[in-house]
């Protein structure tokens, strides 16, 4: 059993700004959970205020119904992989995995035993007699998570520990530690901000942005269902496409009209509580790259696609494999990303017609920056 509390979690380092504040959550045992957000957001300082590592300004950290503010880090039982691979270059990786269990004097056997066990789990058998210094650097990030292994602690802390690996081995790491996360069940509490990392290895992400938790939800949530701007541009790439306009009222219902004047059609579950509340306020339409349609794959029979159009010339197209990434200028909203079939035709400078799908898009309080529709998550 291993759960972590942080309520109202904040921390200063000088008297005038906060790093982290009111930071709330709770991390159940066996979850792989995921801080991820721009840079300074304060994804480390909370890192390491549960770690022990910095001093809790105010807040409660609780671990398994324990108070921990004041318990000293080695007393916490929590084990913490750095950017910097924290290795013994003298000592073997045989060794260096060894090293906390030799402390605790376990007995020689079953330190053997964990040792193979956990070699064999991240595929570094071979490397047990080698010194750090002739490793690559996934090898190394393997040793130093093995070594994290071997003291099983009750939950691992990472801190980007995948930052200083190229691409290929990043990718590589990141489905051999969703694998090693399935076979501990061990919690995991992971930083980064790479948002591709943040969605394919977290069961729940907590997004940041200056000190603040903008959303905490499992990763189809917060991307279906972003709670507010930040998150939506944040989560997701390319990045969601933004088009700033106004809500007009029409015979039927609601246009959103962009600036250039285009009107799309509003579906008409929402847009009653849009015409009724933001009727003389600026809206901002959200639209995934994924959910634009061509004329190739705009196919429901039931829909009116003339009352959906999105003009635009095509300034870049980029190759995906099974799919075309199409990179648009609208005569008001600038530049926009579309998602299409390999087989949609149009070559750089053509007029384009699209069509929105309308009933996945995301609308936001252009002052307050809200999803409108949001209606709260898990936490
Ligand atoms: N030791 C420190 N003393 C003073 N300010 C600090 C200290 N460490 C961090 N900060 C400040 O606290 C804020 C949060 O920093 P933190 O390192 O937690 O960000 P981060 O989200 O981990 O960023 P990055 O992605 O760049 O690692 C930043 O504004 C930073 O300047
Ligand atoms: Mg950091």
């Amino acid at each position: 059993m291993s759960e972590l509390i942080l309520k109202n979690v904040c921390k200063m380092y000088d008297k005038k700004q906060y790093a982290v504040r009111d930071f709330s959550l709770k991390i159940e045992d066996g979850e792989f959970v995921i801080f991820v957000g721009p840079s300074g957001c304060g994804k480390s300082t909370t890192l390491r205020m549960i770690a022990g590592l910095e001093e809790i300004t105010s807040g409660e950290l609780w671990i398994d119904k324990q108070l921990c503010n004041y318990v000293e880090p080695k007393d916490r039982d929590l084990s913490m992989v750095f950017q910097n691979y924290a290795l013994y270059p003298q000592m073997t990786v045989y060794d260096n995995m060894a090293f906390a269990l030799q402390i605790r004097k376990v007995p020689k056997k079953e330190i053997d035993k964990k040792v193979q066990e956990a070699a064999s789990v991240l595929g570094i058998r071979h490397l047990l007699k080698q010194r750090p210094g002739a490793l690559s650097g996934g090898q190394k990030q393997r040793v130093a998570i093995g070594s994290a292994i071997m003291r099983e602690p009750k939950a691992f802390l990472m801190d980007e520990p995948l930052s200083n690996l190229d691409a290929k081995l990043r990718a590589q790491m990141r489905v051999e530690l969703s694998e090693l996360h399935k076979r501990l069940s061990a919690t995991m509490i992971y930083v980064t901000h790479d948002q591709t990392e943040a969605m394919t290895l977290g069961t729940k992400i907590v997004v940041m942005k200056d000190g603040f938790i903008q959303q905490a939800d499992t990763p189809k949530a917060v991307y279906e269902h972003p709670a507010n701007l930040f998150v939506a541009g944040f989560i997701g790439s390319p990045s969601m496409n933004f088009f700033e306009g106004s809500i007009r009222k029409t015979d039927k219902g609601a246009d959103f009209v962009l600036e250039s004047g285009t009107a799309l059609e509003i579906p008409e579950d929402r847009a009653f509580a849009l015409l009724n509340e933001y009727r003389n306020k600026k809206v901002i339409l959200g639209v995934r790259p994924e959910h634009f349609l061509s004329e190739i794959t705009a196919k429901d029979p039931k829909a009116d696609y003339t009352k959906r159009v999105l003009n635009g010339v095509i300034t870049t197209r980029e190759m995906l494999g099974a799919e075309s990434m199409f990179y648009l200028e609208e005569a008001s909203a600038g530049e926009f990303a579309a998602r299409l079939p390999v087989e949609t035709k149009g070559r750089t400078r053509d007029e384009m017609t699209l069509f929105v799908d309308m009933d996945r898009v995301h609308f936001f309080d252009a002052e307050t920056e809200h999803n409108i529709f949001y209606r709260g998550g898990q936490q």
